[in-house]
C-alpha cells in the first residue's frame, strides 16, 4: 500500500463556476448545474475539484472580490445547494478544494463598509489606511494602489482593484474572522483551499516606493508594444521593480504556519494549495503549504524539451532540497487567468498534436497535475470584438485609459483588451452541438459570448462519440495514469538530454519503472535504450502510444513518430 496522500495521487481539475454548467437557465453557471455533471467529470477519471470562488460577491473581479465567506452566492445557488454538490462529489469519490482569498475583501463586505465608515469604529484598523497616499505604489489592475475614501477622509490600499480593499493581516481580529471562516467550510466536509495570491497579503514597512519611470496603463501598453528584445527585457525588469515592494514580504510564512494549524485540527489530511510558485511556502514540508504550483513551467512562450528539462532540473532539486523531504511537486499548464492551452502553446500548424502532448505532460511529470475546465476538449481563447462585451473589470479599465489617456485608436484598443482579458479563456464550457453549446437554452444571453467553434466538434457531446477525440485521450492517459503506480508516486530520471525535439524520462518506483517519450516535432527518431542501465536486458510494454503501437513486448530499441505521445513499461527478465 502507498503511504502517499490522497492530494499526492489525485488528478486536480479546476472547474470555473460561472462558466461550467447553467442549470437554472440565467445564462450564469451553478449548483444544480455542476451537480448534474458529476457523472461526466467521476467519468473523466480526475479525482478532486478546485471551485473557483463561489461567494457571494458583486464580481467586479468576477468572484475574487467576496462579500461574505460564509456564504455562496445566489445566482449560484443556496447553500443547501452546495451541500448537495458537496455530498454528491464525495460520493464519486470525488474530493472538493474552495478558493481562498485571504489579500483582500469586496469593498461591500460588512467588514470594509464598516471600517471605512469612521476613523474610530471597531474594524478601524481591519485595513490599509493612510492619510495621504505615502508613495507612487500602482494595484496590478487598475492604476494608483491608494484610493480615496471621503467618509474618513483617508486612503486605502488596494493590490488588485479599488473593489478589492487589502485587510491589514498585522490585526490579530482579522485573522480569527478569517480563520473562522475557513472552519465553516472545513466543518461542512471541504477537503483543502487553493490559496488565492498569497504572496501580496504583506507589503514592505518601509514603503519604499518604486522606481519605474511608467505608471500601470503606460506599462501595460509599452509591454503590449515591446517587440525588440531589450524592449523584452527593460518589461520583464519593469514589471518586476514596480511590484517588488508590494508582495513576498517575510510575515506570509508565519501566517500560512498558522492556517497549516488550524487546517491540521482537521482528520482526513486536508490540502493547501498557494497559488505561488515559491517552493519556501512549503516550509519545512510539513508546517506551511502542502503545495505550490510549477508556474515557471507555465511561464513560456513555447513548451519545448530543452525547457522542461531545465524547469524539471530546477524545481525537483529545490522541493528535494526542503528539510523534512516531504516535499510534493505540483504541475499545470492552464487556469482561469491566463491563454488556454490549446491556443498558447500552439503554433497554428500542429495545435491538436501540441495540445495532446503538453496533456500528456502534466499527466506524466512528478507530481500533482491540475487541469482546467474545457481543456480536455480542446477549447481555445475566444477574442471579443466589442468592449461592450467584456467581462473582466480589468480588462475595460485598460480598454479607457489607453483610449481617453493615451490617444489609442479604439479599433486598436479593443485588439489590445481581446488579448489581454481574461475573459478570453472564461468562455462558458461546450456539452454540445446545440444552441449556446448546450450550456444555457438557445433563447437565453450566457453572461459571456460561447465560442462558435462548438459546431465544429469542440464540444463535449460530439467528442464523447467520437473515440479519437481529445476527450478519449484525456480519459486514456488519465486511465493510464491511475493503473501505474509510477506514474503517480516514482522518481524523475532524465534521459536524453540534449535533444532539441524530443523529451525522454523513466518514472520509477520500487513497483514499476515506466519510460515516457514525448516528440514535440514532425521528425522520425530512431531510439535505442538498450544500454541505459534501467533498460538493460529489459523489453518496453507499451501502456500508451498515440502512434497505435501494438501492446506487444519490445527491445527498447524503435522508431518514434511524429509528435508520438509514448509511455510504457520496462519489463525486465
Ligand atoms: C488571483 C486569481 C485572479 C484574481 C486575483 C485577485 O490571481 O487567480 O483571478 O483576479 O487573484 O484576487
Amino acid at each position: 500500500m502507498s503511504s502517499l496522500k490522497w492530494w499526492q495521487t489525485a488528478v486536480f481539475y479546476q472547474i470555473y463556476p460561472r462558466s461550467f454548467a447553467d442549470g437554472n437557465g440565467d445564462g450564469i453557471g451553478d449548483f444544480k448545474g455542476i451537480t448534474e455533471k458529476l457523472d461526466y467529470l467521476a467519468s473523466l477519471g480526475i479525482d478532486a475539484l478546485w471551485l473557483s470562488p463561489h461567494f457571494p460577491s458583486p464580481n467586479w473581479d468576477c468572484g475574487y472580490d467576496i462579500s461574505d465567506y460564509s456564504n455562496v452566492a445566489s445566482e449560484y445557488g443556496t447553500m443547501d445547494d452546495f451541500k448537495l454538490f458537496l455530498d454528491e462529489s464525495h460520493k464519486r469519490n470525488l474530493r472538493l478544494i474552495l478558493d481562498l482569498v485571504l489579500n483582500h475583501t469586496s469593498d461591500e463586505h460588512p467588514w470594509f463598509v464598516e471600517s471605512k465608515s469612521s476613523r474610530d469604529n471597531p474594524k478601524a484598523d481591519w485595513y490599509v489606511w493612510m492619510d495621504s497616499p505615502p508613495n507612487n505604489w500602482q494595484s496590478c489592475f487598475d492604476g494608483e494602489a491608494w484610493t480615496y475614501s471621503p467618509e474618513r477622509n483617508q486612503y486605502y490600499y488596494h493590490y488588485f482593484m479599488k473593489q478589492q480593499p487589502d485587510l491589514n493581516w498585522h490585526n490579530p481580529e482579522v485573522k480569527k474572522a478569517m480563520w473562522d471562516a475557513v472552519r465553516f467550510w472545513l466543518d461542512l466536509g471541504v477537503d483543502g483551499y487553493r490559496l488565492d495570491a498569497i504572496g501580496t497579503i504583506y507589503e514592505d514597512p518601509n514603503l519604499t516606493p518604486h522606481n519605474v519611470p511608467m505608471n500601470l496603463a503606460q506599462l501595460r501598453s509599452f509591454s503590449d508594444t515591446a517587440k525588440t528584445p531589450k524592449e523584452i527585457k527593460l518589461k520583464e525588469k519593469y514589471w518586476h521593480e514596480m511590484f517588488k515592494n508590494q508582495w513576498g514580504q517575510a510575515g506570509v510564512h508565519d501566517l500560512m504556519k498558522e492556517l497549516r494549524a488550524v487546517v491540521d485540527e482537521y482528520d482526513g489530511d486536508r490540502v493547501l494549495v498557494g497559488e505561488d510558485d515559491n517552493i519556501d511556502y512549503m516550509g519545512n514540508g510539513q508546517d506551511e503549504l502542502q503545495l505550490v504550483f510549477n508556474f515557471p513551467l507555465m511561464r513560456t512562450e513555447k513548451i519545448t524539451p530543452t525547457h522542461i528539462r531545465k524547469n524539471q532540473k530546477e524545481r525537483l532539486t529545490q522541493i528535494d532540497n526542503l528539510a523534512s523531504g516531504a516535499g510534493w511537486a505540483c504541475n499545470t499548464l492552464g487556469n482561469h487567468d491566463c491563454s488556454r492551452i490549446h491556443t498558447r502553446f500552439g503554433n497554428k500548424l500542429h495545435d491538436a498534436q501540441l495540445a495532446r502532448l503538453n496533456a500528456a505532460l502534466v499527466l506524466t511529470m512528478k507530481g500533482t497535475p491540475f487541469l482546467y475546465n474545457g481543456e480536455e476538449i480542446g477549447m481555445t481563447d475566444y477574442m471579443l470584438t466589442d468592449i461592450s462585451q467584456v467581462k473582466d473589470t480589468m480588462g475595460s479599465w485598460y480598454y479607457h485609459a489607453i483610449v481617453i489617456d493615451m490617444g489609442v485608436h479604439p479599433e486598436e484598443a479593443m485588439l489590445r483588451t481581446a488579448e489581454m482579458t481574461r475573459d478570453k479563456n472564461r468562455t462558458p464550457m461546450q456539452w454540445s452541438n446545440n444552441p449556446n453549446a448546450g450550456f444555457s437554452p438557445a433563447d437565453v444571453s450566457p453572461w459571456l459570448p460561447i465560442n462558435p467553434n462548438y459546431k465544429d466538434g469542440v464540444n463535449v457531446h460530439d467528442q464523447e462519440n467520437n473515440p479519437s477525440s481529445l476527450l478519449h485521450y484525456y480519459k486514456h492517459l488519465l486511465r493510464v495514469r491511475k493503473e501505474s503506480p509510477s506514474l503517480k508516486e516514482g522518481e524523475y530520471i532524465p534521459l536524453q538530454t540534449t535533444s532539441k525535439d524530443y523529451f525522454a524520462f523513466l518514472r520509477q518506483s520500487d513497483k514499476q519503472t515506466v519510460l515516457v517519450i514525448l516528440n514535440y516535432s514532425e521528425k522520425v527518431f530512431e531510439l535505442d535504450f538498450s544500454r541505459t542501465k534501467e533498460m538493460k536486458n529489459a523489453n518496453l510494454k507499451t501502456l500508451f502510444s498515440s502512434a497505435q503501437r501494438r501492446p506487444d513486448q519490445f527491445e527498447p530499441k524503435f522508431k518514434l513518430s511524429p509528435f508520438e505521445v509514448f509511455i510504457a513499461e520496462v519489463v525486465r527478465g
